[in-house]
């Protein structure tokens, strides 16, 4: 992932990207060091966007990569054989590679799931990519969101809770139910 984007650039411009030891970004895989935690072709991709735009850009163009990413139907870049796609509703790579397995009845050591996570990864650094083109032509437009979930929860819960990733993922049966209920897809 951190090859295909800080070595295409390098392959490109030369400096500075010829200088990024792309094996920093070897422990994101599984979610951080096989953590489940944030998907890991997620972050070199957020450093990426850090390199070549100013902070203000860098939280917008992050912002839609994250909302994309969480409705994005991955694997969208399949070269090497054909996997069922997933939705995951989430940034985590728990989530979004464990919904795959279930979806498709592929394990972990499967074939299927290198195959699956490497079109995963292409996707990103496409999107990246074209993000990037897109803002440096000052064509950029949000298009994703997220969940429209979440702003109906974050309508009260906002002021004690961080986060923009789909609440109803984790959060099924919220008490008390009066208050819930009517906010519950
Ligand atoms: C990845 C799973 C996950 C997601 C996504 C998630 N939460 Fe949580 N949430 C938790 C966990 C775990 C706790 C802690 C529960 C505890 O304290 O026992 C929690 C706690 C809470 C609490 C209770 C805080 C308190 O003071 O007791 C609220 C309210 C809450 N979340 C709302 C939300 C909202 C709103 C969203 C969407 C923006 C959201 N959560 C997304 C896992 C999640
Ligand atoms: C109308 C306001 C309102 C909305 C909308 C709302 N909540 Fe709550 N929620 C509350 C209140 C009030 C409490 C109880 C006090 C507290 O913990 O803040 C609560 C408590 C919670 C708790 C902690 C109690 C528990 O069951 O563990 C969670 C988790 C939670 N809400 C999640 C959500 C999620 C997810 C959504 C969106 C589907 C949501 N809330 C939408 C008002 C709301």
């Amino acid at each position: 992932m951190a090859d295909g984007l800080f070595g295409l650039a390098a392959d490109e411009q030369g400096y500075p990207f010829n200088q990024v030891p792309t094996h920093a970004y070897w422990s994101q895989r599984g979610g951080v060091a096989g953590w489940g935690s944030i998907c890991g072709a997620i972050t070199p991709a957020a450093v990426f966007i850090s390199y070549v735009t100013d902070e203000e850009t860098q939280m917008e163009l992050v912002n839609e990569l994250m909302a994309w990413y969480q409705q994005a139907p991955f694997p969208i870049y399949q070269p090497d054989g054909e996997v069922l796609q997933t939705v995951a509703d989430s940034t985590l790579c728990h989530v979004s590679v464990t919904k795959w397995h279930h979806a498709s009845g592929h394990d972990k050591q499967s074939q299927e799931k290198k195959w699956r996570c490497g079109g995963l990864s292409a996707d990103v650094a496409k999107f990246t990519v074209q993000m990037l083109n897109d803002y440096a032509d000052g064509k950029f437009e949000s298009k994703y969101k997220p969940a429209a979930i979440v702003g109906e929860c974050q309508s009260c819960h906002s002021p004690l809770t961080q986060g923009k990733d789909n609440c109803v993922m984790c959060h099924t049966d919220p008490q008390p139910a009066d208050l819930h209920e009517p906010f519950m897809p």
